[in-house]
């Protein structure tokens, strides 16, 4: 019998639902030897609908086991964004002295015979490491009728204060509670009404400290805001992040007010937010985002199953001449899918001259070095029964672009079939991509994870294979690396 997951656009190596329809990642939190992935679910349909909260549980952050639904909606609403925590000091009380998990996260209310829901925030606690959930009897805990959008609650403990820290999305901006016990909740600040971009609603907020590296013992809090697609903006709904400092009461913004930082520049990674007690904490953070778009988010060509994860990747933060930048890389915890790989070194890449790697079925990582030489475009066709997308350097322009207008399927949504662009510049001359290619997806790191670009893509009959090009002159390819990957659902 066929393997359940191993369908034509099932992503093979990305976290999917074992069917119906998955978005944001919620509650993740990593405990007792376990990272623990909880995720917006509708269990009765592929489109979205009452929200429910998933389960998955990994050891290693690439294979997942899933398990029975942990959030039910109840008498206070369906289940929307939130977040978990370890309460090792039993702060809420739910322990009986002990440590256990924490879920904090919104219930959403419809208001009878009108389009208008209530939002308010709930808790419940779990005493056998996330497999079964308790909710509070107390919920909500947390409501303020002043706002139609009052969601998405992410809380951390902060040492500095000794309490827990709520940042959660309110309209067009940001509330910060504190709380002793997780229970009761009191206004701390505000931020975010005239920062940043407000293309869209504010959605799913982080807040973490990180060392800046290179910055001389630095260290800087990130916040990371996701925001909507309700502007008609042809990119839909995107993730940015401030840089600033956290004095357990408000955050401060390091930059000016208009500066607008994405956290990634392909049209798919949505409403992602940290691990809660993950290890390694000092120097990094762990991260998982939505790979999709609300755009087309309910159009997309899959069936029984609808939405993916992207990779997890590891954050951290680096002083750039430009100011302290978010730098993403996939986890390690996904290379022990590499296959043993093709190396090529000190090609010529011109109009004439591709370099073809054939490779049916795609499920490849591939590390490129190119010298962009006399070009002035190169890169990287992935190709697919006569279709192909282009992960290309324009070296005229200084930007790095993703073209899937002629990608295999796109006719669900106008604005999928798009090429988009953000700038980058050869380091020490050089242009160095990372790519992981998956069933469904591609995900392209360059400049070592300073700049990201994260989008979905529908071979129609698969991959076929990927090519290299150059136009307008030669460009040289250093080295090129490439390694076929391992199914996470292979035996
Ligand atoms: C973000 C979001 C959240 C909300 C959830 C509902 O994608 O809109 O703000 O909690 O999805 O599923």
């Amino acid at each position: 019998m066929k393997h359940h997951f191993d369908q034509p656009l099932r992503p093979q190596f990305h976290f999917t639902p074992a069917s119906n329809w998955l978005n944001d990642p919620n509650g993740m939190v990593y405990y007792d030897g376990e990272y623990h992935l909880f995720y917006q679910h509708h269990p009765g349909s592929s489109v979205w609908g009452p929200m429910h909260w998933g389960h998955a549980v990994s050891t290693d952050l690439a294979h997942w086991e899933h398990f029975p639904i942990a959030l039910y909606p109840d008498h206070n609403g369906t289940i929307f964004s939130g977040s978990a925590v370890v309460d090792w000091n039993d702060t809420s009380g739910f322990f009986d002295g002990r440590a256990g998990l924490v879920a904090i996260y919104t219930q959403t209310e419809t208001i009878p015979g009108s389009d208008l829901s209530k939002q308010r925030q709930s808790v419940a606690y779990s005493k056998d490491n996330g497999r079964t959930w308790i909710p509070y009897e107390g919920n909500p805990v947390l409501a303020d009728e002043r706002f139609a959008d009052f969601r998405d609650p992410k809380v951390f403990w902060h040492a500095g204060t000794e309490q827990w820290i709520m940042v959660l999305a309110a309209g067009d901006r940001l509330f910060l509670y504190r709380s002793p016990d997780l229970l009761a909740w009191t206004f701390a600040s505000e931020f975010g009404a005239r920062e940043g971009s407000h293309d869209g609603v504010w959605e799913c907020p982080d807040l973490f400290e990180l060392p800046v590296e290179g910055g001389e013992g630095a260290s800087k809090w990130v916040m990371i805001v996701s925001i909507g697609d309700d502007s008609g903006c042809p990119e839909g709904s995107r993730t940015q992040y401030f840089t600033g400092e956290f004095d357990g009461v408000a955050f401060t913004n390091d930059n000016p007010a208009d500066t607008v930082l994405w956290l990634d520049h392909g049209r798919d990674n949505y409403a992602g937010v940290s691990w809660s007690d993950a290890p390694g904490l000092e120097s990094e953070r762990l991260f998982i985002g939505w790979m999709n778009n609300w755009k087309y988010a309910n159009l997309i060509p899959t069936s029984g199953w609808r939405g993916a994860m992207t990779l997890a990747r590891k954050l951290t933060l680096r002083q750039t001449t430009e100011g302290v930048r978010l730098v993403q890389m996939p986890v390690d915890g996904v290379r022990q899918l590499r296959q043993s790989g093709s190396e090529w070194q000190n090609e010529r890449i011109g109009p004439e001259s591709g370099l073809l790697c054939a490779h049916r079925g795609g499920l490849l990582e591939l590390e490129a070095d190119f010298e962009p030489g006399t070009a002035s475009e190169f890169g990287i066709k992935l190709l697919a029964g006569g279709k192909e997308t282009v992960v290309g350097y324009d070296a005229v322009a200084g930007e790095l672009f993703i073209d899937r207008s002629n990608s295999g399927v796109i006719d669900f949504h106008a604005e999928f079939g798009c090429r988009h662009a953000a700038p980058l510049k050869a380091e020490d001359g050089r242009i160095k991509l990372q790519l992981w290619l998956d069933r469904s997806s591609v995900e392209v790191f360059a400049d070592e994870g300073g700049l990201v670009m994260t989008d979905q893509l529908f071979p129609p009959a698969g991959w076929d294979g990927v090519e290299l090009y150059a136009i307008g002159g030669e460009a040289l390819l250093r080295t090129l690396r490439l390694y076929p990957l391992r199914s996470i659902y292979a035996p």
